[in-house]
Order: C-alpha cells, then sequence, then structure tokens
C-alpha cells in the first residue's frame, strides 16, 4: 500500500483508512487513489472488519485532487480514470464508511462525503466546491445527488460559485451528520464505526444496500457521464490557465 494512504486496525472491526500527505493538505495523487482503492478493497475483503473510518493527516481531510496530476493529465491528453475508479469503489462499497473531517475538504474530498454513511466535521472545517472556478465541471456523483440532499438552490450554489463554505454550511446542506468541536471529528466518527462494527453485519450491509438501491443506477450512470465531460474540461484552455494560475503560486 502507498506511503500516501494509510490503513490500519485502530478498534475490533474498524480498519482507519488516512489519507497522508500532510505537506500538500493529502492532495490526491495517481498514488493517492490507487492506495484508497486497495485499501478499500483491502476492507472490503477481510470479513473481520465490519466499518471503515476515512480521514486526512495533519488536522486537514484533503484538498482534493492533485493540481499538479491535472495538469500532466492534461497535457498528456488524458482523462481522470484513477479517480473514476476510486469513485467507482467509494459509492459501490458494501462496507459502511464513516468520514472524519478537519481543516480542508475541497473537490472530491467534499464529493466523497456524497457516498460515506455518515459523516462528522470539526467546526473549523472549510469545504469548497471549486470546479467551475478551475474551468471543470461537477465530478462524484455531485450533480445528481447533491440537489438529493441538498435542494436544488443550495446545489447550484455550491457547484456553481465554487465558494468556500463552513462545516454548519455543509451540515445544513446533508455532507456531514453533524458538527462537533473543532479536533474532535475523528474521535467522533470512531465512536460511531465502533458502533456500526458491533452490530449484527448482515443486518448493517443489508440496510446499506437497500439505502443505496434506488439510486446506485442513477449514481453510477452520473459518475461516467460526469467524467466524460470533465475529461474534456480538463483539456479546456479553460482549466490549462486556472492550473497555470495555482502551481505559479
Ligand atoms: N494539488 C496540488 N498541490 C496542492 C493542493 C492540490 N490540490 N492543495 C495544496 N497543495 C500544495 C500547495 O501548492 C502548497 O504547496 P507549497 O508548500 O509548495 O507552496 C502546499 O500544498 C500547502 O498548501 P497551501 O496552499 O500553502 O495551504 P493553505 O492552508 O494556504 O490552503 C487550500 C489550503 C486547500 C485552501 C489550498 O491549498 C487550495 O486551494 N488548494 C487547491 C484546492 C483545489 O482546487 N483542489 C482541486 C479541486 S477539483
Amino acid at each position: 500500500m502507498s506511503e500516501s494512504v494509510l490503513s490500519e486496525i485502530v478498534a475490533a472491526g474498524v480498519v482507519q483508512i488516512t489519507m497522508n500527505r500532510p505537506d500538500r493538505k493529502n492532495a490526491l495523487d495517481r498514488a493517492s487513489y490507487a492506495g484508497l482503492i486497495a485499501a478499500i478493497a483491502a476492507a472490503e475483503a477481510d470479513d473481520a472488519i465490519r466499518a471503515i473510518l476515512l480521514t486526512g493527516a495533519g488536522g486537514c481531510f484533503t484538498s482534493g485532487n492533485d493540481i499538479k496530476d491535472f495538469a500532466m493529465a492534461a497535457a498528456a491528453g488524458e482523462g481522470p480514470r484513477v479517480a473514476i475508479d476510486f469513485l467507482d469503489a467509494i459509492s459501490t462499497a458494501k462496507k459502511p464508511i464513516v468520514a472524519a473531517v478537519e481543516g480542508f475538504a475541497v473537490g472530491i474530498g467534499t464529493t466523497m462525503l456524497l457516498h460515506c454513511d455518515l459523516a462528522f466535521a470539526g467546526s473549523g472545517a472549510s469545504f469548497r466546491l471549486p470546479f467551475v472556478t478551475l474551468g471543470l465541471s461537477p465530478e462524484g456523483g455531485s450533480s445528481y445527488l447533491l440537489p438529493l440532499v441538498a435542494g436544488s438552490k443550495k446545489a447550484a450554489e455550491l457547484l456553481m460559485l465554487g465558494e468556500a463554505f463552513d462545516a454548519g454550511t455543509a451540515a445544513g446542506a446533508g455532507l456531514v451528520n453533524a458538527v462537533v468541536p473543532e479536533g474532535t471529528a475523528l474521535e467522533h466518527g470512531l465512536a460511531k464505526a465502533k458502533a456500526l462494527a458491533a452490530l449484527p453485519p448482515q443486518s448493517v450491509a443489508l440496510t446499506k444496500m437497500l439505502l443505496k438501491r434506488g439510486s446506485a443506477a442513477a449514481v453510477a450512470e452520473t459518475i461516467a457521464t460526469e467524467a466524460h465531460h470533465f475529461g474534456e474540461r480538463l483539456r479546456s484552455a479553460e482549466a490549462m490557465a486556472a492550473f497555470a494560475a495555482f502551481l505559479k503560486k
């Protein structure tokens, strides 16, 4: 498993998966996505694991896709394949996933929360969906799921304006279950992951399947459609200019 993603058993039946590039605010490069996919697959395959706790190192969830990787993919004429593979993995995982968010949750750092069963944010957490500001377009099934959980006006505000928003707004938009005191999201997430791990696993899995069943096909179709447009936007002049501006800073 890559160093940029850590995976460890932190309680009976609970694996903690940690995005771990703190000097890059846990930006997700290709190795990170591969690490996340492998960690989820390992958790899914291990009968002893009953809940997944997802978090980021160094008081930060993740600053989203590594913009250097975006720029390299764009220059090579490639799409965001490994990110899509990660989204497919997290959106179809059968075991419950609990997210613990502190610091920044940007881009896919916010959209991946739509696929977690429970999520807790420290009061200082900051969220942002800057796809349009970067010359890109929504990903992660967010163009379907965000209107569903937040309402169409809120989804348009967050996805079109691309402004940062706080933990209270994230809770109001249905992205997290609760806002907890800064620095305690992991503790809260672990408590809920332990609670899930202590429940009858087949019943938990069945409940998760039933909760997702109604939207599963639409989510998969949306992720694929968004990926097509996102791949085209990655190579657009608007996006390339935005990446260059960020990397020049
Ligand atoms: N991709 C690549 N590098 C990133 C990154 C990303 N998504 N996010 C942060 N970094 C790098 C910064 O360039 C900086 O590098 P440096 O130390 O060589 O200057 C380092 O990580 C620390 O980030 P910094 O910007 O100094 O931290 P901050 O606390 O001032 O701001 C963020 C944090 C997350 C608000 C800011 O880094 C940011 O906006 N990042 C880009 C987020 C983004 O647009 N993601 C893509 C979404 S589709």
